[in-house]
């Protein structure tokens, strides 16, 4: 094995809940497929608490990970022996402390023989410490000359456009942008990174289309049964449009409807289409927006926050947004976007709805029809898996690669009313969690499945403004659970919603609270 350089992994909180749910293994796993690279690793989980104390925790939590079904339990339990040796807990509180970090990740270097490949520092500690912390690794932690330094950041990335600006800015005095690594862990979503993929590898027959004249509307949809019980303290300040519309459910609009790359592999091209069709979107105003609350967030918010039983709070757990791209190829085209907590069922999808005027083209003997939808399911809800839909009698939707087939074994499984039988499925064979394929994607370096300043600024401008217009108002007061009053069928049956018009979607005499 030819020796390439050395890898130091850092992750600040790595005792927290991200780091124990998600991150080790995420890291397990890139070891696991770097081991016979010729890269040499060591892992720091970095804590406020002193390590005697966390260093137990920490390799409890280090014993939790897994292998893949491909590795055979004995070459796994090496693995595994070999992950534990090469990682420690150290105290990461002082900027001393950070010295003495550098310090032994140097000697590590000298002992090995090794050179320097990089530093990887994943921050997954509340926001407010991330200028602190990037300003203690910019003095005392840079690589050495030629090696690289990535720091991983996790949102939420501000609060409106203005506290963004601000973040972005204090951390632009210790790092560079090509060293900020901002996660949105939707991009690391199988289905959700194959939308490129698929648009492009259906070119030929999603061009002619994919816009006004047979696109009746869009819907990225959201929704969870999970209330935020254990969170409020973080919750009430963001509410749902910034906790995932703001980020997720934006990067996935942006990933159907922006211009393809012609160099997949090309952040400029990318973030420069992306930012095209953030330009583009017509100001949101507070009418454009149904907003709701699950009844029993009042007394949570009570009990968790210690406040009064008179106290209301106003933020939305449930949100509804109309949006419109003001481009020629989508205009009037509804843009829904829509996420709640305590609703009927759990399920993510971005559903591409077109007009019922099917119509068919012969072409070399073949026939192609038009579809009467395109599902991408994140993979949860109904389908448990990731995977594509396509109306039956539509093309037939193309390999993505070796790894996606077709599924039929699922016939009894209905999905958005429809049975299974209606569609071409494509789902992975192998699933594989969001942080696991991103903190891969960290290490390759491949910038475009994270979050730029230019991209997040260009977000939060889109969505401030609407924030900004609906404080003071009252969400409208859902019961939550398996009823969700009329909320949904408001939103996505159409009821009150009349697509062509400017939408007022609920009159204020029906808002709660
Ligand atoms: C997180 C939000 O970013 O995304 C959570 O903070 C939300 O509130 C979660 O539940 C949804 O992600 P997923 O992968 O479960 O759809």
């Amino acid at each position: 094995v030819q020796r390439s350089g050395h890898v130091s992994v850092v992750i600040v909180g790595g005792t927290g809940d991200l780091a124990k749910k998600y991150l080790w293994q995420g890291f397990f796993q890139l070891y696991i497929n770097q081991v016979s690279s010729g890269n040499t690793f060591s892992f720091y989980a970095g804590g406020l608490s002193p390590a005697d104390k966390a260093t137990p925790i920490f390799f409890e939590i280090l014993k939790t990970v897994s292998c893949t079904n491909n590795v055979s339990q004995e070459r796994c339990a090496l693995l595994k022996e070999q992950f534990l040796r090469l990682s420690q807990y150290r105290q990461l509180k002082s900027l001393e402390e950070y010295q003495d970090l550098a310090k032994h990740i140097e000697k590590q270097l000298q002992e090995e023989g090794m050179k320097e490949a990089g530093r990887l520092f994943y921050l997954s500690v509340p926001a407010f410490a991330y200028a602190d912390i990037a300003d203690k690794i910019n003095n005392s932690c840079r690589p050495t000359a030629g090696a690289w330094l990535r720091v991983v950041l996790e949102k939420p990335f501000g609060h409106d456009l203005r506290s963004a600006q601000v973040l972005a800015s204090q951390l632009g005095n210790s790092l560079k942008e090509e060293e900020m690594y901002r996660i949105d862990h939707y991009l690391g979503k199988q289905v959700v990174a194959q939308i490129f993929p698929f648009r492009i590898e259906n070119k030929k027959f999603l061009d002619p289309i994919w816009n006004k004249h047979h696109i009746e509307r869009v819907e990225i949809v959201l929704k969870e049964t999970l209330d935020v019980k254990g969170r409020i303290a973080f919750y009430d300040q963001y509410g749902v449009i910034r906790d995932v519309i703001q980020n997720h459910l934006t990067e996935v609009m942006a990933l159907l409807t922006m211009r393809l790359p012609k160099n997949l592999s090309s952040s400029e091209e990318v973030l420069q289409n992306k930012m095209q069709i953030f330009s583009s979107l017509l100001p949101l105003g507070k009418n454009q927006a149904v907003v709701g609350q699950y009844q029993a967030y009042k007394s949570e918010v009570q009990q968790e926050l210690n406040k009064t039983n008179d106290h209301i709070s106003l933020t939305p757990t449930f949100a509804a947004v109309l949006a419109h791209v003001d481009e020629a190829q989508y205009e009037g085209v509804p843009v829904l976007l829509i996420s709640g907590k305590m609703l009927d069922e759990r399920v993510g999808y971005a559903r591409i709805l077109f007009k019922n005027d099917i119509f068919c083209l012969e072409n070399h003997n073949a026939v192609h029809c038009k579809p009467k939808q395109i599902v991408f399911y994140f993979g949860h809800g109904t389908l448990k898996y990731p995977a594509i839909l396509v109306s039956k009698n539509l093309f037939k939707p193309v390999l993505m690669n070796s790894e996606w087939k077709e599924v039929t074994e699922h016939a009894d499984v209905s999905v958005l009313g429809l049975p299974i039988s209606d569609y071409y499925v494509q789902t992975p064979v192998e699933q594989r969690e969001a942080y696991t394929e991103l903190i891969s994607h960290i290490f390759a370096g491949r910038r475009n499945s994270f979050i730029s300043t230019e991209n997040l600024l260009a977000s939060w401008d889109i969505w401030t403004p609407l924030l900004t217009g609906l404080a003071g108002t009252y969400p409208r007061i859902y019961p939550g659970g398996t009823d969700n009053g009329d909320l949904l069928d408001v939103c996505l049956k159409g009821k009150d919603i009349s697509y062509n018009s400017e939408v007022v979607i609920i009159s204020s005499d029906q808002m709660g609270g």
